[in-house]
Parts: C-alpha cells; sequence; structure tokens
C-alpha cells in the first residue's frame, strides 16, 4: 500500500502522532496477559554472562537506554558500542556472550558487518529490527520485529519508541527468569507498559507549549541538553534528533559532566534542555540546573508536576509531562524530544522529512 501523510504536514508529524497506536499494536504483539510472548525460546537468560549490543544513530541511543534496563533490573553486564567502531576494533568476544543488534532498516552496513564479525564468536545473535525481511533480520538467530509499520521521516521517531519497548520486554524477561523480578512485580511493570499509549496521547497534548518553547529555541546557535541515568541516553538522543532537522548545533552530556567541560560554554545564549522527571537523581540534576542558571543560562527543564514544582521559579520554560515510573519514563520523555525538534525545525523552515545530507538508510560505508 501507497504510504501517504494522512493530513499531515509532514511524515515526522504523522509518525510521532502514530505513536500510542503503534505502541498499543506492538504491546499487543508482546503481551499475554502477565507473561512476555517475545519469540526467545531457547536463549537461557541465567546463561549468558554478558550483553553486548551494537547500532548507529538512534538505535544506538535505544542501546543505550537499553543498557540501564539491563543492569539494573537485570543484573546482566551490558556493552554497547557504535557499530562503525566495533567492527574494525577486533573486540573479544568471550562465550557466554550474546550479541544484539538493533536497526531499524535491518541495511545498515555498518551493524550489518558487526553482526558478520560475531557470526561465530557469540553464542546467540538477535536482532530489533523493523524490516524482518531485512539482511540483519534474516542473519540473525533470533529476530524481534519492532511493528512501527514503515517508517518515512528520515530522523527515526515511531521506530525508536518501538525498538525501546521491546528492548525494555526483553529486559523484564531477562530479570524475571535471572530471579531478579518476581512475578508481581513482572505484573506491575506490564501493567504500567500498557498505560503508556494514554500517557503519549497526554504528552502529544503538549504540543501547543512545546511549540512555543521550540520557537525560542530555534533562535540559538547553540543547545546544550543534560540528562542523568535513563534520562542521559534520551538528551543524546534529544540533541541528535534537533541536529539532524533543524541544523541546529546540539550537544548531550550526562549531567554529572556539566562541571568537566561544558559549563564552560554556558551563557545567556545557549539554551539549556534539562529532561528530569522527579525520580531518585531529581535532586542532583536540580543542583545541576542551579549551576547553569547561576551562569545565566537559560533553562527549558522537561519533567513532571513534581519536578516542576521543585526546582521553583526561576526556570526558563518548564515542559510537563505525565508522571511516569522511573524504569518506563524513557519511552515517554522520548515524545517532547522529538517534538522540539520538529517544531523548531518548523521555526527554521527546514525540510523535516528530508534534511540535507542525511540517508534514511545507511547501505554504504
Ligand atoms: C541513518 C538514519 C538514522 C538511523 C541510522 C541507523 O543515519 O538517518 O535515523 O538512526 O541511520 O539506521 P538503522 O536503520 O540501522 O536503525
Amino acid at each position: 500500500a501507497r504510504i501517504d501523510k494522512g493530513g499531515y504536514k509532514h511524515f515526522m508529524a504523522k509518525e510521532i502522532a502514530e505513536q500510542p497506536g503503534v505502541l498499543s499494536n506492538a504491546l499487543r504483539a508482546y503481551l499475554n496477559r502477565d507473561t512476555i510472548a517475545l519469540p526467545v525460546e531457547g536463549l537461557d537468560f541465567n546463561k549468558i554472562d554478558r550483553l553486548v549490543m551494537v547500532a548507529c544513530g538512534t538505535a544506538f541511543y535505544a542501546c543505550l537506554t537499553a543498557k540501564y534496563w539491563f543492569e539494573k533490573l537485570a543484573g546482566l553486564p551490558v556493552e554497547v558500542d557504535i557499530a562503525s567502531e566495533f567492527r574494525y576494533r577486533e573486540p573479544p568476544i568471550p562465550s557466554g556472550t550474546v550479541a544484539l543488534f538493533v536497526s531499524q532498516s535491518g541495511e545498515t552496513a555498518d551493524t550489518l558487518a558487526a553482526l558478520r564479525y560475531c557470526r561465530d564468536k557469540a553464542d546467540r545473535i538477535i536482532s530489533v529490527v523493523n524490516v524482518p525481511e531485512s539482511s540483519i533480520a534474516r542473519e540473525s538467530d533470533i529476530a524481534l520485529p519492532i511493528h512501527a509499520g514503515v517508517e518515512v521521516g528520515v530522523a527515526s521517531t515511531k521506530a525508536f519508541t518501538c525498538q525501546l519497548n521491546v528492548l525494555l520486554l526483553l529486559a523484564l524477561k531477562a530479570a524475571h527468569a535471572r530471579g531478579r523480578m518476581d512475578d508481581a512485580a513482572l505484573a506491575g511493570m506490564l501493567d504500567d507498559l500498557r498505560g503508556m499509549p494514554g500517557l503519549f496521547n497526554a504528552a502529544l497534548d503538549r504540543d501547543g507549549v512545546i511549540a512555543q518553547a521550540a520557537q525560542k529555541i530555534a533562535e540559538a546557535r547553540d543547545v546544550l541538553f543534560l540528562g542523568r541515568g535513563l534520562m542521559y541516553p534520551l538528551a543524546l538522543e534529544g540533541a541528535l534528533k534537533l541536529k539532524e532537522i533543524s541544523y541546529i548545533h546540539a550537544e548531550a552530556y550526562a549531567s554529572g559532566e556539566l562541571k568537566h567541560g561544558p559549563i564552560a560554554l554556558i551563557d545567556k545564549s545557549v539554551p539549556v534542555i534539562v529532561m528530569a522527571p522527579r525520580d531518585s537523581l531529581f535532586e542532583k540534576t536540580v543542583s545541576n540546573m542551579q549551576e547553569v542558571m547561576a551562569r545565566g543560562g537559560k533553562v527549558c527543564l522537561i519533567t513532571d508536576a513534581a519536578g516542576a514544582q521543585e526546582a521553583g521559579g526561576d526556570v526558563w520554560q518548564v515542559i510537563r509531562m505525565p508522571e511516569v515510573s522511573e524504569t518506563l519514563a524513557p519511552l515517554l520523555y522520548a515524545l517532547p524530544a522529538q517534538l522540539l525538534a520538529y517544531h523548531a525545525a518548523i521555526a527554521k523552515g527546514t525540510d523535516v522529512d528530508q534534511p540535507r545530507n542525511l540517508a534514511k538508510s545507511v547501505t554504504v560505508e
């Protein structure tokens, strides 16, 4: 079937807006009441010593997010790498290693080469893909489709949240199998996950506020994104989205690294986008924010109601998200990051769906 914009101005806008429905479908495909129906039969999570995850671009940031989940929830050591580095480094792959590749297209040359490098070395090769007939899917022992549907916009949006969804389900399955999460805790997580499409709708309802913030951010030459813990990979993804489609120079740092360099860049011309739900690390992030504001930096805080209250009145802009559990926050916070980049690009008049110099699928090195 021909894919059209379905009344939206851009494929990217359509694909952002589709996320509640797309995630519902993906959850329907993978959840049976209180169990996770991922086709990973024969994979014994108790016999795995380590997971190596490799990808490019947005898919790499999905891997980085998943590292926090696998380590914290399942106690499984994870290494994450960019495919173009991994493939030439000749990394040792000891037995007990499962290699996992994430790719929307399933055709990215570097990711495919990294997979082939692991072919006879890893215990098992898993891929998380959007295109089940792709090369990466075909060459894997287990291919897990993300069920995002065709993604046309060059800047990945719904594929990212669907990659996160499958990686989280896999991490939860590993946590349960490894005895780190009991039936009740797993069922609770899955219930929360079933509520995520509703939270996505609430996040999309913030579109007007986000567009206003984006108008101002679009005036900047440089933008800094900060996040801690699970929000650090999200900050990286937010900065990538912004530079891809609005051509504004954006960098992301782990909040704790602020004082080790990027704080030197802060002045009133550099908006600092802080992604921080009111979680266990929030207090530390507030003190990073104060360091920014003390130097005249303008903070745009993406948080929840409790976070907005604690952050106080000196924050330049607040984008308020619905409340969400700490583990699931990355899925939800992907949406304001996407919308911010989208509206900044609109404000700048750039070609949102076909940004200059970029390709949807990079099948050459
Ligand atoms: C390109 C696209 C990105 C994507 C990356 C990896 O750079 O523009 O949106 O994240 O490739 O693509 P893959 O298909 O492997 O996920």
